[in-house]
């Protein structure tokens, strides 16, 4: 059976787990370890090392796929909005490969939620667009037409009041400020008809932390688009880089 590991970088927690590729589904228990304070690069990957080790993974050949909260253009990120802002501009591709002394394919966190849905999740065989959002520390974006990814899309970093939404609408920002499901409800009904209205979507799919709850809030939003829970959670990120790594 085909096999990948996945790593997903997140601004709260790193999570791993070894990948069946036929069905997408996780094959290891789920290892997850708090992103480190700061989230610096040497940090960062000594937490992945520790999670791979955790895994009994470190010294596996299997392909190997990173996920990363930022811009990701050519292996470069180029973007950090939740972690250090050394990542700007950083080599992180080269720098994990070296640092871990193997070869990986590296992308956008959401991206990578969004290639797992569409491969094995709630957007499998959806046609036109899907937009994937992920609702966690920050709030990432995966377009998909068809099946295939138009990465980078960064839907989070919409600007309101002088800043990025995801600081106001987050799934941090309802923890941060105490609100309750109708009032954050209210700020995402603000965002996805933004959104919707934007590129007339055929399908949102929301994944991130707070998919585990979808009942709390899916039904409060009034949309023209179908809204529904990503199908493998808060495990999408891990799932989907382990298929791309293994393309
Ligand atoms: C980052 C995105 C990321 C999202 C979710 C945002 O702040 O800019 O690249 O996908 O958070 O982690």
């Amino acid at each position: 059976m085909a096999k990948a590991i996945g790593v997903d970088i997140g601004g709260t927690g790193i999570k791993a787990g070894l990948v069946d590729l036929a069905h997408g589904t996780l094959e290891s228990d789920r290892i997850r370890v708090p992103t480190p304070q700061g989230a610096a690069p040497s940090d960062v990957l000594d937490a992945v090392k520790q999670v791979l080790s955790t895994l009994g993974l470190e010294d596996s050949d299997l392909p190997l796929g990173v996920a990363f909260p930022a811009i990701v253009k050519r292996g470069r990120t180029l973007s950090a909005a939740n972690v250090s802002k050394d990542w700007i501009g950083f080599e992180a591709e080269k720098f994990f490969e070296d640092g871990l002394g193997r070869q990986i394919a590296f992308v956008n966190d959401a991206d990578a939620a969004g290639i797992a849905e569409s491969r094995h999740g709630a957007a499998r065989d959806a046609q036109g667009l899907t937009i994937l959002t992920t609702l966690g520390t920050g709030i990432g974006s995966a377009f998909l037409y068809d099946g295939v990814l138009l990465p980078n899309t960064e839907l989070g970093h919409l600007w309101r009041d002088h800043e990025s939404i995801e600081k106001w609408c987050a799934y941090s920002a309802m923890e941060r400020e105490n609100l309750s499901w109708e009032d954050w409800s209210a700020r995402l009904q603000e965002f996805y008809s933004h959104v919707e209205f934007l590129f007339s979507p055929d399908l949102f799919v929301v994944g991130g932390g707070v998919s585990k709850h979808p009942e709390k809030f899916l039904p409060l939003l009034e949309l023209n688009t179908p809204i529904v829970a990503a199908i493998h959670r808060n495990s999408s990120g891990i799932i989907g880089a382990a298929s791309l790594a293994a393309d």
